[in-house]
């Protein structure tokens, strides 16, 4: 393994040098209070051990990350029933665009698209008894930490701004791949992306798409196909319309999220979180991409 301490220290280095950090998301009103000049970063390794940096022990919104979590938890309850009500192809588009959608009669492209983790929530709604409260276990058993919570203001702010993800929730209702009504699955959907985390505690969460479906715990959360789709999909999908390009500079599977988080993982070796609020005009954390690239650059190690 390199000497992962000397590297973090290297990178966060140089990103603290960069002068344009991005610009924080405003159109979730609570997300732009954010201290633009926060930066952690976080290593879990295969064997338990844990390299961080900066603010990794800062929690933060994770928004988007959730959809993975929500697909894992999705899938794991209907196995491959679940590719009847949402694609796996990525849609080249930005995370929160509509018009596909009206195009392919409700389904989205794939899971990680806003419009895919609203269908994805229906799903979970459908059939868990306390969506909120089990989901919230589910992320807490695997992290082996409960402490991690929804942040409600985050989860009532997007709610009073979310006018795009209620008219997706609308259009996918209308071809009926909606079985809940859509008050409820937003609910669900803005609590999901509310929770709240640090780098070192998303890492823990990560770390079953690393090893296998094992978390730290070695509790088995995932079969080896599942894993094997699910970080297939992170790859092609995790950062909308730049995926191709995070796949190019980074060359890992990982998925982003507008609260300037980013999560990417190397199977069977690490798992890694980014933090840093300013976004690129991609609305994928500007320096967080800036910092993969050199990890990946410096180490050698990627999945390609
Ligand atoms: O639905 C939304 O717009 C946000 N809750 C999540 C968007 C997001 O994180 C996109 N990722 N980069």
């Amino acid at each position: 393994m390199p000497n992962f301490e000397s590297i973090l220290s290297t990178i966060a280095q140089e990103v603290s040098n960069e002068t344009d950090k991005g610009r924080v998301a405003s159109y979730i009103p609570e997300l732009s209070c954010v201290d633009p000049n926060k930066f952690g970063i976080s290593i879990l390794d295969k064997d338990g051990t844990t390299y961080a940096m900066g603010d990794s022990k800062e929690k933060f919104s994770i928004q988007s990350i959730s959809k993975v979590l929500a697909l894992s938890m999705a899938y794991s309850l209907l196995d491959e029933r679940i590719w009847e009500r949402v694609g796996v192809e990525p849609s080249g588009d930005p995370f929160n665009h509509l018009s596909l959608l009206e195009m392919e009669n409700g389904v989205p492209r794939n899971p990680l698209i806003n419009a895919g983790a609203i269908v994805v929530s229906d799903i979970l709604i459908s059939h868990l008894k306390h969506p909120k409260t089990d989901f919230l276990e589910y992320v807490r058993g695997i992290a082996g930490d409960n402490s991690i919570d929804y942040d409600e203001s985050v989860a009532v702010s997007e709610r009073k701004t979310g006018f795009r993800n209620y008219a997706a929730a609308n259009l996918i209702k209308s071809f009926d791949n909606l079985k809940n009504d859509v008050e409820t699955v937003l609910d669900f959907y803005f609590h999901c992306c509310s929770l709240s985390m640090s780098c070192e505690q998303l890492v823990k969460v990560f770390y079953i798409f690393m090893n296998r479906g094992n978390c730290l715990q070695n509790n088995n959360y995932l079969d080896l196909s599942k894993v094997k789709r699910i970080n297939a999909i992170m790859l092609t999908c995790g950062f909308y319309d730049e995926a191709g390009e995070f796949a190019f500079e980074v060359g890992l599977p990982g998925k982003s999220g507008v609260g300037g988080g980013i999560v990417a993982l190397l199977p069977n070796e690490f798992c890694v979180v980014t933090w840093s609020p300013g976004l690129n005009e991609k609305g994928n954390s500007k320096l967080g991409m800036m910092a993969l690239e050199k990890l990946t650059t410096m180490t050698g190690l990627s999945i390609f």
